[in-house]
């Protein structure tokens, strides 16, 4: 499941986001690459422990938090501590896949990526090249989304990011640890809360509504690890 959430952040958030990064300092990308990634990233990032990389994740934890869409979509158990990229002057990052495990830096923790989210911080119309694109044995599907909207997609896809040649391509980068492991099983719980929401909203009072809610709730209990 790809999933494309609007508005995570609002478009004057984004903006504000894109000031302080503008002055921040940045490195290469290639830091935090792994052997085979390293040949083929080319960016820049704020270090991980960058005190901006730090105030401005803490927005974005905070924003998904009360985002309900991807509560419903990711049924996140860790999220890896959001990280800033930077592309300009024809620089990419070429066909790779991200690690299974992430460890959260300065801390014992570990996060199993069953999820990639990558949250857009620069207006498309700013930048040309730039789309994330999400390969698939279907094929190739191509993103560029408005400032403050965020694409979900599942962690084991070969993806890429296209050269930009013009502007800069600003946005932040994380991985998420789900309760439910199984992509199918995610997906079956996403479509049922869906299902539900609009069923609550259009016959709130029907009979069944209650049976169906506590079958969503029994699934979630046989399929999460907590
Ligand atoms: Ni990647």
């Amino acid at each position: 499941m790809l999933l494309a959430i609007p508005q995570v952040l609002s478009r004057a958030e984004a903006a504000s986001f894109r000031q302080a990064l503008e002055a921040a300092e940045w490195a290469d990308g290639r830091g935090t690459a792994g052997y085979l990634s390293r040949q083929v990233k080319d960016n820049a990032q704020l270090r991980e422990d960058h005190p901006l990389a730090r105030q401005l994740g803490g927005k974005i934890l905070d924003a998904l938090d009360r985002n309900e869409t991807f509560i419903s979509a990711a049924l996140p158990l860790k999220v890896v501590p959001p990280l800033f990229n930077r592309y300009a002057g024809e620089q990419s990052y070429g066909r790779h896949v991200d690690g299974g495990i992430r460890p959260v830096a300065g801390t014992p923790h570990r996060v199993r990526t069953d999820l990639s989210a990558t949250l857009f911080l620069s207006p498309p119309d700013s930048y040309d090249g730039g789309e994330l694109i999400v390969e698939d044995v279907a094929g190739a599907q191509s993103f560029k989304l408005e400032a403050g909207d965020m694409l979900l997609y599942p962690a084991n896809r070969v993806h890429r990011v296209a050269p930009v040649t013009r502007g800069t391509r600003l946005a932040s980068f994380f991985w998420v640890q789900s309760m439910v492991r199984s992509l199918e099983q995610r997906t079956i719980l996403f479509q049922l809360d869906n299902a539900l929401r609009v069923l609550g909203r259009d016959v709130p009072d029907h009979r069944s509504l209650v049976e169906m809610m506590g079958v969503y709730h029994n699934l979630l209990r046989q399929w999460s690890d907590t």
